[in-house]
């Protein structure tokens, strides 16, 4: 992998609902060389959307970074009702800490519409990180059905092939808010699915945060603190490391040599089944997974030793 310079930059629009890995991935596409961060839009997930702009706000002025446009999107999924994860994530969705207050406020456009005018001013250039709940992106392709032809790719963070965390069967992202997802998923778009299997391969641990700790960054100290609320409830828990799902959404953006073993998949989303509401349904019995048009590029094997040691670098260097 090569820095990238400004020309070469992948432009990116990161959808997400902050969250305290959702901002460890902000942070680390803020850090990336490789990536341009063009909007952030904002959905409800982890948290009510008002208090997710209000996160994504802060962690851009902590960042350096607060002309990046932060634009508000659904304040609740299609058709469910929305589920919070303040279990998780803390009441504020950043594990308690209070970071400065922005110096700018949200974009005045709607999540969706920014996403559109966005993908209409370049075509073709701008990836969609998607790493929360997929409301947006699916108001987002409903109004602009020709975005099929605009957006080059989709990186998602959600879904679970074997397991899921919200329910014994379904990921949240896609549980919280499976019609969408299956808008997305129906779109066309060429969608790389970081599922749990494969975000669960790279765990932070507190013999990780000792470097944050003894940062001068002001965010990685920040990153410190959000993650030690985070591992704290993975311990609670019984395990020793905490999950970076969304950050590696990120990475995959950064380079896509973080995974290996990649399937293409005709991924379907259940939207109906007594036990199995919101989980993602792929046909990985060898032979079949060809008999229906493949949807997704879903990665098995993640390189979580080198994609760690980037993701603990890179948080250090901010603000740049
Ligand atoms: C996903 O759910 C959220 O709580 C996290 O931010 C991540 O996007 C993991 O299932
Ligand atoms: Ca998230």
């Amino acid at each position: 992998m090569t820095a990238a310079g400004p020309a070469t930059r992948k432009r990116v629009l990161i959808d997400c609902d902050p969250g305290i890995d959702d901002a460890l991935a902000l942070f680390l596409a803020l850090a990336s060389p490789e990536l341009s961060v063009e909007a952030i839009t904002v959905v409800a997930g982890n948290v009510p959307v008002a208090q997710g702009v209000d996160n994504a706000l802060r962690l851009l002025e902590l960042a350096g970074r607060p002309e990046i446009p932060v634009a508000r999107g659904a304040v609740s999924p299609l058709l469910r009702k929305l589920i919070t994860g303040e279990a998780i994530h803390g009441e504020n969705g950043l594990g308690g800490v209070r970071l400065p207050a922005p110096s700018r406020g949200p974009d005045a456009r709607h999540a969706a519409d920014l996403m559109i005018e966005l993908a209409q001013a370049r075509p073709g250039e701008i990836t969609w990180v998607a790493i929360g709940p997929l409301t947006n992106v699916a108001l987002a392709l409903a109004k602009a059905p020709e975005l099929g032809e605009l957006v080059p790719e989709i990186i998602l963070m959600g879904g679970a092939l074997s397991g899921g965390n919200i329910t014994p069967a379904a990921e949240y992202n896609i549980y919280a808010d499976a019609e969408a997802a299956r808008i997305v998923f129906a779109s066309g778009i060429p969608i790389t699915m970081l599922e749990l299997g494969a975000t669960s391969q790279v765990a932070l641990t507190r013999e990780h945060l000792a470097l944050w700790q003894a940062a001068s960054s002001p965010v990685a100290r920040a990153a410190a603190a959000m993650a030690d609320h985070y591992l704290r409830v993975y311990e609670a828990r019984g395990l020793r490391g905490g999950h970076l799902h969304d950050p590696l959404a990120v990475g995959m953006a950064i380079d896509k040599n973080f995974a290996r073993a990649s399937r293409r998949l005709r991924v379907e989303i259940e939207t109906r089944g007594e036990f199995t509401d919101g989980a993602t349904v792929a046909d990985c019995r060898p032979g079949q997974a060809g008999r229906r048009a493949p949807n997704a590029d879903v990665p098995a094997i993640i390189d979580s030793e080198r994609f760690l040691a980037l993701f603990l670098e890179r948080l250090t260097l901010l603000p740049r």
